[in-house]
């Protein structure tokens, strides 16, 4: 596993500013820390924290042509925007590039397509790479202790709060606000 990391690392390394690949780095230790607290993998987690945004700072244009290639749920809003299109296009260039595979890695891919918009149905591994980029060390917003402590309570707790913040903020904002975050929220709404 060490020795694929690296591989990994490598990619990062050479097609990510030193900024996000330490960012990166964070939201993999968060992942596996939030891991160890939920019942779910270590090592899985950590390596689809790491992962999440491999395809953050490839060319505009790649990230649409592998986004628009990918199979997984994409939406048009997300076509659309830059900021959105690099979790689709990651999980896609990990299909292409490194051999992930649908049927054997499916908690990881879905775990990096979602990191952006969340989604009903999320797995648990989806949910801690999403709270885990939004609580990582490196994050410096106003809240950010507040949402780092409501990811320790419980995923649901976690969940909720990020959700209701990322769509409020988008509202205020006047930004759209893709349907699969909605329905991320209203699931967890129904399950309080
Ligand atoms: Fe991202
Ligand atoms: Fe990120």
């Amino acid at each position: 596993m060490a020795k694929e990391l690296n591989k990994y690392k490598d990619f990062l390394k050479a097609n990510l500013s030193k900024k996000r690949y330490v960012h990166s780095l964070n939201v993999a230790a968060m992942s596996r820390e939030l891991a160890e607290l939920y019942g779910e993998d270590k090592e899985r987690a950590y390596f689809a924290g790491l992962i999440h945004d491999i395809a953050k700072e490839l060319p505009r244009e790649r990230q649409f042509e592998l986004a628009s290639r990918c199979k997984i749920a994409v939406s048009q809003i997300e076509l659309k925007s830059t900021p959105l299109l690099h979790a689709v296009a990651g999980a896609q260039l990990l299909m292409e590039e490194f051999g992930l595979t649908l049927e054997e890695d499916r908690d990881i891919l879905e775990a990096v397509r979602y990191h952006t918009v969340g989604a009903a149905g999320m797995s648990k591994l989806a949910q801690i790479v999403y709270l885990a980029d939004l609580t990582s060390e490196d994050r410096e917003y106003k809240d950010v202790k507040k949402y780092r402590k409501y990811a320790h309570t419980s995923l649901d707790k976690g969940m909720y709060e990020a959700l209701r913040y990322s769509i409020a903020d988008s509202a205020l904002k006047g930004n759209t606000i893709p349907i699969s975050t909605l329905e991320a929220y209203n699931e967890i709404l129904s399950k309080k």
